[in-house]
Formats: C-alpha cells, structure tokens, sequence
C-alpha cells in the first residue's frame, strides 16, 4: 500500500532504471527545468543522464532557496516517485564533530533533532516503518565503490540532523557530538518519507568544515557555500561511478518497507 495521496505509483517494483538525485550542488549536466505536481506541491527538477543513465536532478531547496526547516521535503519525496524514480541518492553537506578523515561521508544511521517538519506521508493511519538499516545498502555499495573510484576519502556513522537555520553552538555540539559524527540539517526527514515510499535512499554527506566549536575562528555559512562549489566535480564523478554501478533490479529489501508497517 503506497501513501494514500499518491496511490496510483507503484513504487514496490523491483526494476529501477530511473535515479533521482536530490540536492543543491551543480553537477554541470544539461537539461530542460519541469515542474512536478505533487499532492504537497510543486517541485522543480531536471531530466538527465549521468554515465548513460536516466537521472532526475531534484533541487532540495527551489528557486526560492527555501531554508532546511521550510524545505517541503514530502514534495521532493513523492516528486522522485511520481516521475517513477526508485532509487533516491541525496546529497547533504554537513559539518564534521570527530576527527574523522577525508571529505565525505556515508550516513549508516541517524539521530534527529528537528522541531516542525511534517515527517510522514501517512497522517490518518499508524504506520511504522522500519529504520533497523535506514539507509539502502544497495546504494551505500554503489556509493563506497564511487568514492574508491574517484579516490576520495570518506568515513561512515552517525549523522545528526538538527533544525537550523542557525548554527550550531559550541555547546550543542558538544552535547551533538555524543549521539553522532556529523551534524547537518537537510537529512531528515527525507529519510523516513523515502522509506515510507518504498524508494531506496542514501545520503553521500559532502564535509564542508569542522563542527562549531571544533575549529580555530568562527564557523560561517560561507564557507559551507565555498566547499560545495570547490567539490562539485569530485562530487559529480562519484555519483557517476556509483549510478553506473547499480544494477537495475533492486535487491534490498526497501521495496518491502510497508509490508509489515501496519499495525
Ligand atoms: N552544521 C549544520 N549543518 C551544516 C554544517 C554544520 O556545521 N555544515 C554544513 N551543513
């Protein structure tokens, strides 16, 4: 059973040639701007392919540049499904709170501590989805062998997700830093909603500075914005490595999410 508002997707089936890519960071690839209607609202994405396959490149936060805790994460979610992605590979930048090498990072689990975002498709009935293994391994795979690839350095853990906008303070990350490696505040609730949607879903976190706190000087959103754009291509290349990689039948359970969900 799909969410209720969307229920003419099938989004349980195994074959998943389409990959829907959700972030902020320009991958340079060409393409023509759509809007897709959801039953949340609009969503602006473009078509593409990335090393001959099919991608739908979704920008998180719009035209309007809307800020984490107003971003309509249920609209980007039920975009990716409607224009039949099955597979969602998100991009998130983060700050960093262990002294963990290397530029990049892979979410194995989480800890949220968001405020006042609508967090799931299903309002009018207990639904419980499963997050014992949140994030897909058959995308973690592809991921790993597209960081080997590209040669870049990354670790894996606990990501934290915070409400923003602000950033943090020192203080919250001391006490952040306790629950996980990496503080960011885009990852959640995509995540979950993701799941709710049968879509397979993992995050490639982009480092872009050393938690508050953690480094010499003040930390700003600048510098986050600098690292992005700095890493683009790097990032671009291991998302190519790793959508090449997957093979088109999903063979992780995430298709399975809703089966037992229902009390
Ligand atoms: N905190 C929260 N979100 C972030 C950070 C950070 O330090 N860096 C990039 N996104």
């Amino acid at each position: 059973m799909t969410p209720p508002q969307i229920a003419e997707i099938d989004s349980t089936s195994h074959s998943a040639p389409l990959v829907a890519i959700l972030g902020r960071v320009d991958l340079g690839v060409n393409g023509d701007m759509e809007t897709i209607e959801t039953p949340y609202g609009q969503v602006e994405a473009v078509m593409s392919s990335l090393g001959g396959v099919p991608i739908l490149l979704i920008s998180r936060h719009g035209k309007d540049r809307l800020p984490p805790h107003r971003v309509n994460y249920r609209a980007l979610v039920a975009a990716a499904a409607l224009a039949k992605a099955r597979r969602l590979i998100s991009v998130n930048t983060v700050g960093s709170m262990s002294p963990i090498p290397g530029s990049f990072f892979l979410p194995d689990d989480f800890v949220e501590f968001t405020k006042a975002r609508p967090n799931t498709f299903f309002e009018d009935r207990a639904t419980h989805v499963g997050m014992s293994r949140p994030y897909c391994p058959q995308i973690q795979e592809a991921l790993g062998h597209g960081l080997e690839k590209a040669g870049a350095a990354a670790s894996r853990g606990v990501y934290v997700c915070t409400e923003g906008p602000h950033l943090e303070t020192p203080a919250q990350i001391r006490m952040l830093s306790q629950y996980g490696d990496v503080v960011g505040m885009t990852g959640y609730p995509e995540v979950v909603l993701a799941r709710e949607m049968c879509l397979c879903y993992a995050s490639l976190c982009l480092i872009t500075n050393q938690a508050s706190g953690l480094a010499e000087g003040p930390l700003s959103a600048r510098d986050v914005g600098e690292t992005t754009e700095r890493l683009a291509p790097v990032i671009r290349q291991i998302l190519e490595e790793a959508i090449v990689r997957l093979p088109v039948e999903r063979r992780c359970s995430c298709h399975r999410a809703l089966d037992d969900a229902h009390i």
